[in-house]
Parts: structure tokens; C-alpha cells; sequence
């Protein structure tokens, strides 16, 4: 075979149009599918994605096209009128205004370290939704009522409690969830103990099995979920504390955070150490403004004569 001028011009028109073709149909098939998820609202995200990340390499246009993507779910799963977040609003709300909470704390640490912050957000919204199916269970949503567990075994309790991981997932795949945000449901909790019913079985005279107080997990495999697992639990117990000064907030935050390392809650995803202290930061930074201590207003009323406070309220 010899490479003559005109073999060679042959050769790249026929090769450089196969790739053209290629690039175009990989084009055509996403453009198709943006259209698709435009017309009928379907929860397309998950076969668009693909789709687009396959024909990005060929045409930086696609990749605009992911990042669109991506946006608009983000958009659509974090929109409180979301059908689920309804649902977690009117029938768990204890666990809603929870999950708001913990959705800001994980936006602003993923932000800090370079993570997902909507991603993170919008996860969180969702990470205790299986708590709909049994809402009295859990203690931000008994609000004066009776504590159900009062009344169980710590084993009974620990494994009701588990099932919200469980029918968080049903509940996910009823909604059509995207899988980077179904993932936020069992690594939140990865596989630690629900040390409270562990401790009371202990009390009780029982000899239980770690393990059996552990959640099924599997462990944070992105930062994005370690940092819900992390920002759940501080909150938590940021939340128990008498006078919640800025340097107490900060030391509960890095209890929490050296337990869960010390677990080895965080050895399957790519958090770094310098990262554990700027999210300890964040956490900090925002717990505080929830918690600190409110400054308490003059009571008009305390140390007035009564006939004073008469003329005070004739005013
Ligand atoms: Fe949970
Ligand atoms: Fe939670």
C-alpha cells in the first residue's frame, strides 16, 4: 500500500466522516432526550445522564448538556412541592424541618471542601424520608406525645428505627428518585450502632451483639453523603447541649466527626483529613447562628410598681 497524496485525503475524509457521523447521531440521540424530559416532565434525569456523558467526549456541547441536566434535577428533586418532600412536610414534619436543617449544614461543608453543595442539599432532603411510614418512632416528630419505645425492647426498637432506611429506599425507587440521590438514604448511616438502644440493652442485664445494633449500611462512598452522615449526627447532638456556646458547638462537632473517622465510617469515600476540619468549621459556623443562646429581652413589667405598670399599659 502506498501513501500517495491522493490515498491519504481517501483516507481521512473517510475516516474523519465516519467520526463526524458518529458525533452527530450521539448529538441527535441527547438532544433527543432533553426534548423527551422537556415534554413530558418524565423522571428522565437517570437515562439522559448517560447518554450525555457519552457523547461528551466527542462535543464540549453535551457537556453543557450534562451540567443542564444535572441542574435541572437538582432543581426539581430540592423544590419543596416535590410529591415526597409534600408527603415528608404533612406527615412527618418534625423530620422535614430536620432535614432542612442538616441540608443547610451539609450545603455549606460541601461548599467549604470543594464537594456538591446542591447535590448535597438536595440529598439531604431526602436522606430520612422512609420515616413517613412510621413517624411517631422518631423523637423530632413526638412533640409531646407519648414515646412509643418506652414500651419495647431495645432490640424491637433498634430494628423499627432501621426500617426507616429501608422504606426510605421504597419510597425512592416509588418516586422515581435519581440514584445519586436515593444513595443519601443508607449512607447517612452507613453501618454505625444505634448506640442509644445498644447502651440500654446493656443496662437491661442483656448481652447484645454489637452487630446487631448496626445499620446495614453500606458506608459513604462519595463526600457528599459522609458529610450528611456527619452533619446528621452533629446536629443531633449539638441540639442536647444545655449552653450551646460557639467552643462548646465546636467540640461536639469534632467528637462526632473523630467517632465516626474512628469507626472507619469514612474509609470509602475521598474525604481528606485537611477537609474534616474545614467542615467541623462550617458546621460550626451554622450551628451557632441556629443555637446560641438567645439574648433575653427586658421584661417591661418585672421590677415596675403596680401602679406604674398600670400607666405603662395605659400607653
Ligand atoms: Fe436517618
Ligand atoms: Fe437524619
Amino acid at each position: 500500500m502506498t501513501w500517495s497524496p491522493m490515498f491519504l485525503i481517501r483516507w481521512l475524509h473517510k475516516w474523519f466522516g465516519l467520526v463526524l457521523g458518529l458525533q452527530f447521531l450521539l448529538w441527535a440521540v441527547s438532544g433527543a432526550t432533553m426534548a423527551l424530559l422537556d415534554h413530558h416532565k418524565v423522571a428522565a434525569e437517570d437515562a439522559v445522564l448517560p447518554v450525555a456523558q457519552l457523547a461528551a467526549p466527542a462535543d464540549p456541547l453535551p457537556l453543557a448538556r450534562v451540567a443542564e441536566v444535572e441542574a435541572r434535577a437538582g432543581q426539581r428533586f430540592g423544590d419543596p412541592a416535590h410529591p415526597l418532600l409534600r408527603r415528608l412536610q404533612l406527615e412527618a414534619p418534625g423530620t422535614y424541618h430536620h432535614s432542612v436543617i442538616v441540608g443547610n449544614l451539609a450545603e455549606a461543608a460541601a461548599e467549604a471542601v470543594g464537594a456538591d453543595a446542591l447535590l448535597a442539599r438536595v440529598g439531604t432532603y431526602y436522606h430520612d424520608v422512609g420515616k413517613i411510614r412510621r413517624p411517631a418512632f422518631f423523637v423530632e416528630n413526638q412533640m409531646g406525645t407519648e414515646n412509643p419505645h418506652d414500651r419495647m425492647t431495645p432490640s424491637l426498637s433498634a430494628l423499627t428505627v432501621a426500617a426507616h432506611v429501608r422504606d426510605g429506599l421504597d419510597l425512592a425507587r416509588e418516586y422515581r428518585l435519581p440514584e445519586m440521590i436515593a444513595d443519601f438514604i443508607p449512607e447517612h448511616h452507613g453501618t454505625t450502632v444505634m448506640s442509644y438502644f445498644y447502651h440500654q440493652a446493656l443496662e437491661r442485664g442483656d448481652q447484645p451483639e454489637p452487630g446487631a445494633y448496626r445499620y446495614d449500611g453500606p458506608k459513604p462512598q462519595t463526600r457528599e453523603t459522609a458529610i450528611v452522615m456527619l452533619a446528621d449526627a452533629a446536629e443531633a447532638a449539638v441540639r442536647t447541649l444545655q449552653r450551646p456556646t460557639p467552643d462548646r458547638i465546636y467540640e461536639v462537632v469534632r467528637r462526632i466527626i473523630h467517632e465516626r473517622l474512628e469507626d472507619g465510617q469514612l474509609d470509602e469515600c475521598d474525604l481528606m483529613f485537611r477537609d474534616l476540619e474545614k467542615i467541623a468549621q462550617a458546621f460550626t459556623r451554622i450551628l451557632t447562628s441556629i443555637f446560641h443562646p438567645r439574648i433575653e429581652y427586658p421584661d417591661p413589667d418585672r421590677d415596675l410598681t403596680p401602679r406604674r405598670r398600670e400607666r405603662v399599659r395605659a400607653r
